[in-house]
């Protein structure tokens, strides 16, 4: 039976007497309108822990004051359902007077990783998503936490995370799950008209093509950049936030193409932002 959790005591107890009888325990944290992509996490996390449990909570402080929390989907009802249909036991539902009680005021702010790509762009959003995890971690104190590949480099943060605080959680990263035409799913695809639905191929696209670039030998990430941007531009209604070609654990600009390398590209579509990544070798 899955039962749903909206306190913090609560859910600390269950994990706590979970933990008394030697079960792991898995956690996937989400902000529900849970997609595929989610439940790719979910599925894994099903088959490799004794008990699971998923929270859901948009989260206030990894959005910037222009950014979409009102409007973000949410539909607690349908998701309930995919959980239970997916063997979840648990999910973990708090309010924001949960998470962030009157006169809340600690941060953790993972540097260097967190000032880069999505966090140029998005000052203070890592910031917020670093707090809320470590916060989910301390009440859910789960064994193995699983992360989407799509969110790259939220997931390399969640590890420093884990690594600089001795949290002793492993963190598992899985492979991003595409709509048939390679777009990423993505909550904030819901947003996007059929035609900017149809146009946001592109980005699959451009780093498809890059990978074939890479592959035939060419080692300038410059010239993999503009690659990159050129076919991206050949959508009128996108703009670029960025395209950047890098170092797979330090995201750090690569300056020729060597070993593993992230290509990784952030762009508006409309006004929806839309993030998507790929590794070549
Ligand atoms: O990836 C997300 O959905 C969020 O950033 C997360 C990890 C649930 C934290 O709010």
């Amino acid at each position: 039976m899955l039962k749903v959790i909206t306190t913090v005591a609560a859910m600390k107890r269950f994990s706590e007497n979970a933990r008394q009888k030697g079960r792991t325990i898995g956690f996937v944290p989400t902000m529900g309108y849970l997609h595929k992509g989610h439940m790719a996490l979910i599925e894994k996390a099903v088959r490799e822990c004794d008990t699971v449990v998923v929270s859901i909570y948009v989260n206030p402080t990894q959005f910037g004051p222009k950014e979409d929390l009102k409007k973000y989907p949410r539909d607690f009802s349908r998701d309930k359902k995919m959980l239970a249909r997916a063997g979840v036991g648990t999910i973990f539902y708090p309010s924001t007077r949960q998470m962030y009680p009157d006169g809340y005021a600690t941060y953790i702010n993972v540097e260097g990783l967190s000032d880069v790509l999505c966090g140029s762009s998005r000052p203070g959003h890592f910031k917020g998503v670093a707090t809320i995890v470590a916060k989910l971690f301390n009440i859910v104190i789960p064994h193995r936490a699983y992360f989407g590949q799509k969110d790259y480099q939220q997931q390399l943060i969640i590890r420093k995370l884990v690594k600089d605080l001795d949290l002793g959680i492993k963190v598992i990263t899985v492979p991003t799950i595409r709509e048939k035409d390679g777009l990423a799913m993505s909550s904030r695809n819901s947003y996007l008209s059929p035609l900017e639905r149809k146009n946001a191929a592109v980005i699959i696209r451009s780093m498809r093509f890059a990978d074939q670039l890479v592959m035939s030998g060419v080692k300038s990430p410059h010239r993999i950049r503009e690659a990159v941007i050129k076919m991206l531009r050949t959508v009128k209604e996108l703009k670029i936030d960025y395209v950047a070609i890098c170092d797979t654990n330090s995201l750090e600009q690569r300056k020729i193409i060597k070993g593993k390398t992230l290509i990784a590209v952030a762009v508006f579509i409309g006004n929806t932002r839309l993030i998507d990544n790929i590794i070549v070798r």
